[in-house]
């Protein structure tokens, strides 16, 4: 099967070029000026092509909760939102903590066949932070990482053992980052509008004391470890020095923590409750910053789909979560590309190139010999964010109303369109 890709301007990761592509069975054959070819054509004028978009961070919700979202509704979320792979954390029910949940997660993704579904499993059995999932067994299942997301491994001993028995079957921890004691039922960032809400608040060392324990293990034991959706200038600033001296920590942050601040939680409107809290203009300015640096490798979404009952209620009682898979990508455009902060290359390598990098995956890069993922993109159209849209079953985002640049028209997995906005 081939499928030709026309007049498209290419984004590589040395820079953009108009030129077209060829695939064949799945692998792109032939990157070209012009390119003949009788069958399946694209004609890509005035759009841009990216490597497929990876987001190493979402909640599918199953098994378990198929109330908030599915293997299926996620996955054709995902290709809407111009991914063509994810990765998926286990806070499922029963958590994803032996081969049996991979396998069956794997199975579901290969009937749904859309995008790419890389299953995570826990650090921790059922995810309770006493003793070691099977890691070996998932890792052969086809595990891609292990994580306890949703909160933090506290006992620092079974951590330090994960890291390494993790690091023997070549997997790497993401690591939620949340001191289970210090957070003491808070719900929103600590600072001038928790006080003014009533809403309890939670202090940034709440993050911070477990992205500098993290790094500590790491550094001691060097084995790689991962940061999950950093939201605070000050754990930024924590992963900037240990970089600069040689630590083998990566991190991520999501949409929410550089496009937004607390200001928004004043109208009570629990769409904007997520954990850890978006927090104040000096933290977004340094998530900004790190993305730019690179301290931040990874934009995910930490796509958090809850069903209206979860998020019909007060403010304390809400879910923590943002439905973000398919506002991730305009919104990176529009807050860091339109803007001047992120070259295209820089926005393709930190949505793409740089999961592959962190977890090993296949893609990342347009290149002749590679995968065939590919995702087609309209930066030109401007349109409203508007949630009863959404085909995730998570309607649950503080983006309802937002004017964004930059549309998804074709999301290509394999050499096969998934997705395609006409
Ligand atoms: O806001 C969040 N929602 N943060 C997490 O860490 C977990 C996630 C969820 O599973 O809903
Ligand atoms: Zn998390």
């Amino acid at each position: 099967m081939k499928l030709l890709i026309k007049n498209g301007t290419v984004v590589f990761p040395d820079g953009t070029k108009k030129c077209d592509i060829l695939t064949e069975n799945g692998k792109i054959t032939r990157i070209a000026d012009k390119i003949n070819e009788n069958c399946d054509t694209i004609n890509a004028q005035g759009k841009h092509v990216f490597p497929g978009l990876i987001d190493m961070h979402v909640h599918l919700r199953e098994p378990g909760f198929e109330g908030k979202e599915d293997i299926e509704s996620g996955s054709k979320a995902a290709v809407a939102g111009g991914f063509t792979q994810v990765c998926c954390m286990p806070n499922t029910n029963p958590v994803c903590d032996n081969a049996v949940v991979v396998t069956y997660i794997k199975h579901r993704a290969a009937e749904v066949n859309l995008c790419k579904v890389n299953p995570i499993g826990s650090i921790t059995r059922g995810e309770k932070g006493e003793e070691l999932s099977d890691i070996g067994k998932m890792a052969a299942a086809g595990a891609v990482a292990l994580s306890d997301d949703g909160k933090s491994v506290m006992d620092s001993k079974i951590m330090c053992l994960a890291m390494q028995y993790a690091n023997d079957f070549n997997l790497i921890c993401l690591a939620h980052c949340e001191d289970a004691n210090l957070v003491d039922g808070g719900v929103v960032n600590e600072g001038k509008n928790s006080t003014l809400t009533g809403l309890k608040g939670s202090i940034r060392a709440t993050e911070d004391i477990m992205i500098a324990r993290e790094i500590c293990l790491s550094e001691s034991l060097s084995i790689p470890v991962h940061i999950c959706h950093v939201s605070t200038y000050s754990g930024v600033q924590l992963i900037r020095e240990a970089k600069a001296r040689g630590v083998k920590v990566t991190a991520e942050s999501c949409p929410h923590y550089f496009s937004l601040t607390d200001d928004i939680i004043t109208n009570f409107d629990t769409n904007t409750k997520v954990n850890p809290p978006v927090r104040e203009e000096v933290d977004r300015l340094a998530v900004i910053k790190g993305l730019k640096d690179g301290t931040i490798d990874c934009i995910v979404t930490d796509h958090a789909p809850h069903s209206l009952k979860d998020k019909q209620v007060e403010y304390n009682l809400a879910a923590f979560g943002i439905s973000g898979i398919e506002t991730s990508f305009a919104l990176s455009y529009t807050k860091l590309v339109k803007t001047g902060i992120l070259t295209l290359a820089e926005l393709a390598d930190r949505m793409s190139a740089a999961p592959a990098r962190v977890l090993h995956l296949d893609g990342g890069e347009i290149k002749e010999g590679g995968t065939a993922d590919l995702t087609i993109a309209d930066l030109n159209e401007k349109y409203v964010i508007d949630s009863s849209k959404f085909i995730s079953k998570g309607k649950n985002t503080p983006f309802n109303g937002t004017e964004v640049y930059g549309k998804i028209n074709y999301t290509i997995v394999g050499g096969e369109v998934k997705y395609s906005n006409n």
